[in-house]
């Protein structure tokens, strides 16, 4: 396992999920694939679809527990309920497009259907935090899409790096 030390949630947003009636399968993924890459992770939750809720919930994971990263999944899509990303937006202070742009350009190549997820990606403070859809395979697909880019973009965040002048390895 690589070792990369960044501090990471993983928090899942579905209302059948937090009333019992769905099993999550989603974010034990994703806390699965970060912890190979070699991240921290530091606390899984699971929220109904409540955008106060999300909201508040995303400003103690930055704000108070220093997380770098925060993973999101589900509640991007059209269904009524579905806020996560006004819930992102309203507490982003950086609006970063292009991770949600690189996950929907990879996610349209597996299916069209990817155009329906209205996932963001956004910065606050030291935090970046990012949607992705809720089912397990949409959120395995867009994360690994973006996955080998994000360390990079953690160090200049951080203050820690930010020397864009060392070759790419392939796929990085
Ligand atoms: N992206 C990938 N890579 N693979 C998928 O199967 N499903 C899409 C889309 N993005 C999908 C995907 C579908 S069907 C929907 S409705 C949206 O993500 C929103 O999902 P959410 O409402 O669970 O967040």
């Amino acid at each position: 396992m690589e070792q990369s030390g960044w501090k990471a949630a993983v928090v899942t947003l579905s209302d059948k999920g937090y009333a019992g009636e769905r099993e999550d399968k989603s974010g034990p993924l994703l806390c699965k694939m970060l912890e190979e890459e070699g991240y921290d992770v530091t606390e899984h939750l699971l929220l109904p679809d409540d955008q106060k809720q999300i909201e508040k919930c995303l400003c103690t994971l930055c704000d108070e527990k220093r997380n770098n990263l925060i993973l999101t999944t589900g509640g991007t899509g059209f269904a009524p309920r579905d806020c996560t990303p006004e819930a992102t937006l309203a507490v982003g202070e950086r609006n970063v497009p292009g991770i949600a742009e690189a996950m929907r350009s990879a996610s349209m190549k597996i299916t069209p259907r990817a155009m329906l997820s209205r996932g963001v990606s956004v910065i606050r403070g030291n935090t970046l935090i990012i949607n992705l859809p809720g089912s397990p395979k949409a959120a395995k697909e867009n994360l690994e899409a973006v996955l080998p880019a994000l360390g990079h973009g953690l160090e200049i965040l951080s203050g820690s790096g930010g020397e864009c002048a060392v070759p790419l390895k392939e796929n990085q």
